[in-house]
């Protein structure tokens, strides 16, 4: 579903290049559960904008289910990001005084779609996140961290995009919080999701079943993660 063939990208300011992506290449197929990891200022950021249709490759062709996005105009871009696409960052960027199912249901507000359906589907991505029921109509910051992020996940769910893309997903979240996040992710892609997480950090990316390693914006290796962490049981906060 993902393809990503010699992809280059370089910042511009003025006539100074700086060059972040240097030919990195990869597939990702339909179901996989793929970490991309690598310290500060390897790129990571930058090959998400990619992935994600936010930005295109300077060089490099990316096919997004066979869709070329390297070379699509942004009105385009925006299309394929509202379709195919949901993105999980650091920042859970929730509309504080708004209820979660409102804020799970926003994406939808441009889906020709009465205001009931969309609630209904809200209420169906929350489920898959297993946040609590009870949780439903509270407003959103009276939530804690992990619940919050639970809820982003379920937004970024519910267009029932083919690709879920988190940047740093846990970054704000304490060990045990960022646990149940992870098995949020493994439990969605056991039903199928493909999961694209991007991560610093080598125990949040022993959750994912398959490992790319980036360094300074070239791929070092690409491997089965035979030693997967799987949680157990089931932490809650
Ligand atoms: N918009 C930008 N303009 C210029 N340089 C940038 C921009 N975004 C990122 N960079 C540079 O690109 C490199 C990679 O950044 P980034 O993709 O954010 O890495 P990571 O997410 O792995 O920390 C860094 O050296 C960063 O300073
Ligand atoms: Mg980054």
């Amino acid at each position: 579903m993902i393809v990503c063939e010699h992809i280059f990208k370089s910042y511009f300011s003025g006539d100074l290049e700086t060059p972040v992506l240097k030919d990195v290449s990869f597939q990702i197929n339909d179901g996989e559960f793929v970490a991309i990891m690598g310290p500060s200022g390897s790129g990571k950021s930058t090959l998400m904008h990619i992935l994600g249709a936010l930005d295109t490759p300077t060089a490099g062709k990316y096919l997004l289910d066979g869709h070329d996005v390297s070379k699509m105009a942004d009105d385009e871009l925006a299309e394929i990001r509202r379709k195919k696409i949901g993105f999980v960052f650091q920042a859970f960027n929730l509309l504080p005084r708004a209820s979660v199912v409102r804020n799970v249901a926003l994406p939808l507000v441009y889906a020709e779609m009465p205001k009931a359906q969309r609630e209904e589907q809200a209420k169906q991505a929350l489920l898959q996140t297993g946040l609590d029921e009870s949780r439903f109509n509270h407003l959103s910051n009276q939530l804690s961290g992990g619940q919050m992020q639970r809820v982003a996940i379920a937004r970024a769910l519910v267009n029932n995009p083919s690709l879920l893309l988190a940047d740093e997903p846990t970054g704000n979240l304490d060990t045990n919080t960022g646990e149940i996040v992870l098995s949020t992710f493994q439990k969605l892609n056991a039903t199928g999701r493909t999961i694209v997480l991007i991560t610093h950090e080598h125990d949040v990316a022993a959750h994912a079943r398959r490992i790319i390693h980036i360094r300074d914006g070239k791929i070092l290796s690409d491997e089965v993660n035979a030693r997967q962490i799987t949680t157990r049981s089931r932490v809650e906060e």
